[in-house]
């Protein structure tokens, strides 16, 4: 992908492996940066409540893991004025947009545990400043794992800040696995989405555990007041919902969000406005 006008351009992380349409990595991509956006500003605010977390001071490199469309990677590197910008993302369908835009960001296709383990940022000029990551980790399984890799690509005093839902009690989501389940007994447990976030302590232990003297792990409900309760719907078709959609048919697909929404809007009732109360785990830690 090419990296238009960047008057400092980023270093090549080409030997990364990438995921692409074909070969062994294919998977289907069902991510679609016009439903995601149909609430641009609501997911925005904690994008850039994540990067307040952050000290600036001498940060001149970031990777940005599962960075969707791209656009707000920009903007904080512009904000920032980084010198060296990575954007991770392994949606054909998200990264789209980043072609038609002028970034100082070099966006990849790559799968974020392959980055992981295949940063190539082994020597110590190499490092990163700052692995910043909103709304993406989630998608992501063995958190342990993933991080314990991740802290290698940081500087000696390299900071690592990452925030995700963490709502999945809610009937958004715990009526998807009710449903999935009901309709396709016959599936087995692969076909369930998996959530692998972990517990607040869990994560203040674990960047304990890996050297990160300074830490903030918190949670926050962000209020979303929706015009209307069946709003929702369109939220998590945006995301936890197309989990089901890559694994579905479209037609098994349809039936599951056709009992998915009448069970939902049972549970939450026919509300205007509707408050949608969204937990979130914010994480930021210091080495
Ligand atoms: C909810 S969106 C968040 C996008 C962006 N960070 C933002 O704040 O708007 C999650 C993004 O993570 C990406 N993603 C999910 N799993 C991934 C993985 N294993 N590797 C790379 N990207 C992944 C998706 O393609 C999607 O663009």
């Amino acid at each position: 992908m090419k990296n238009k006008n960047s008057p400092n351009s980023p270093k090549d992380i080409s030997s990364i492996s990438m995921a692409t349409n074909n070969g062994a990595n294919t998977h289907a991509d069902f991510w679609n940066p016009n439903q995601y956006e149909k609430f641009k500003k609501e997911r925005a605010q904690p994008f850039w409540d994540l990067a307040a977390l952050v000290d600036w001071t001498g940060v001149h490199s970031f990777a940005d893991l599962g960075c969707g469309t791209g656009e707000l990677t920009t903007e904080l590197a512009i904000e920032k004025k980084i010198t060296i910008a990575y954007g991770i993302d392994n949606s054909p369908s998200m990264l789209k947009k980043t072609e038609s835009v002028i970034s100082p960001v070099q966006f990849k296709n790559c799968d974020i545990e392959k980055f992981s383990l295949e940063g190539k940022f082994a020597t110590d000029e190499q490092k990163l400043d700052l692995i910043f990551s909103n709304a993406a980790l989630q998608w992501v399984p063995e958190h342990v794992t993933l991080l314990s890799n991740l802290h290698h690509w940081l500087r000696p005093d390299g900071q690592i800040a990452i925030q995700m839902p963490a709502n999945f009690n809610q009937p958004s989501h715990s009526l998807a696995e009710l449903i999935a389940r009901d309709l396709f007994p016959d599936r087995g447990e692969n076909f369930i989405r998996k959530i692998p976030v972990l517990q607040p302590e869990d994560y203040s232990r674990l960047l304990f555990e890996l050297g990160f003297h300074n830490q903030i792990v918190r949670q926050q409900i962000y209020p979303h007041l929706l015009e209307k309760s069946s709003d929702v719907i369109e939220w998590v078709r945006g995301t936890l919902l197309t989990h089901y959609e890559k694994v579905l048919s479209p037609a098994d697909f349809q039936s599951f969000l056709t009992r998915y929404s009448e069970r939902l809007l049972q549970e939450l009732g026919d509300e205007t406005p509707y408050l949608y109360t969204f937990r979130r785990t914010f994480i930021w830690g210091q080495k």
